[in-house]
């Protein structure tokens, strides 16, 4: 397995191999929703004027990992979602597709124009209804909520939220590890799925159906 990418918060490296290869595996079963994807990095530069990093922290969540959601779904029935962290919704509205029309994704916003611009872009996508924006901070909300959802992640940079995240998974239910352990194989997956097209390793198709099972798997391996 070779990783050629610099960094991982390097857009470049997404929107020029990660994404194509991305629409050529899962496609036509996707809505990857990249404009809001590049409408956050833009939020985000103008709300630290100009600069990539500052108190606004609104980074997307990658699009390597956008098909997940929609695999977990199917894998575990997945309906109820929680996110810490909407910033502007993005992975939000992946996971409101993902679980089709009576799924419900409950996402948590510290910060006021984060979760007003997320509204708007909801709104817009036409899944407000499925999205409830919980206004404040994961810390203090957390505590209020009982019922466990099927899906937890966490992308809002706590690291003392463990336990009520932990708590609010159900049993067989896809956790903490979302983040942390999907990185390095989902991003493997589609290294070597572009070595074998480059270098016409293998029959396209086999590479990419080979590709598809080992994404998969890697999803299924969090469970
Ligand atoms: C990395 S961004 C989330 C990106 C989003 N999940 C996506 O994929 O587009 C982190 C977000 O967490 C929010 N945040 C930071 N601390 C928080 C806290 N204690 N409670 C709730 N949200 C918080 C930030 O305001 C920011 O919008
Ligand atoms: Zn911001």
């Amino acid at each position: 397995m070779s990783f050629d990418f610099v960094d991982s918060s390097n857009r470049q490296i997404y929107a020029q191999w990660h994404v194509p290869l991305l629409q050529r595996l899962f496609g036509d079963a996707l809505d990857f929703h990249l404009d809001l994807y590049e409408r956050t990095h833009f939020h985000r530069r103008e709300h630290n004027c100009g600069e990539d990093d500052g108190a606004c922290t609104a980074w997307p969540s990658p699009p390597y990992r956008s098909p997940v959601w929609k695999i977990l779904a199917e894998r575990i029935g997945a309906k109820r979602f929680l996110e810490v962290g909407t910033g502007l919704g993005y992975t939000a509205a992946l996971m409101a597709e993902a679980g089709g029309p009576k799924s419900h994704v409950d996402t948590i916003e510290i910060d006021p124009v984060h979760a007003d611009l997320a509204e708007a872009e909801l709104g817009k996508r036409g899944l407000s209804h499925r999205v409830r924006i919980l206004r404040g901070d994961a810390r203090e909300i957390l505590q209020t909520l009982d019922e466990p959802y099927d899906v937890v992640f966490s992308d809002g940079g706590q690291n003392d939220i463990s336990y009520e995240l932990r708590r609010l998974t159900r049993r067989g239910g896809a956790g903490t590890g979302i983040k942390s352990r999907l990185r390095e194989p989902l991003i493997g997956v589609l290294a070597d799925l572009r070595a074998s097209l480059a270098n016409k390793i293998e029959p396209e198709m086999e590479a990419l159906s080979r590709a598809g099972s080992a994404y998969r798997k890697a999803v299924w391996d969090v469970l």
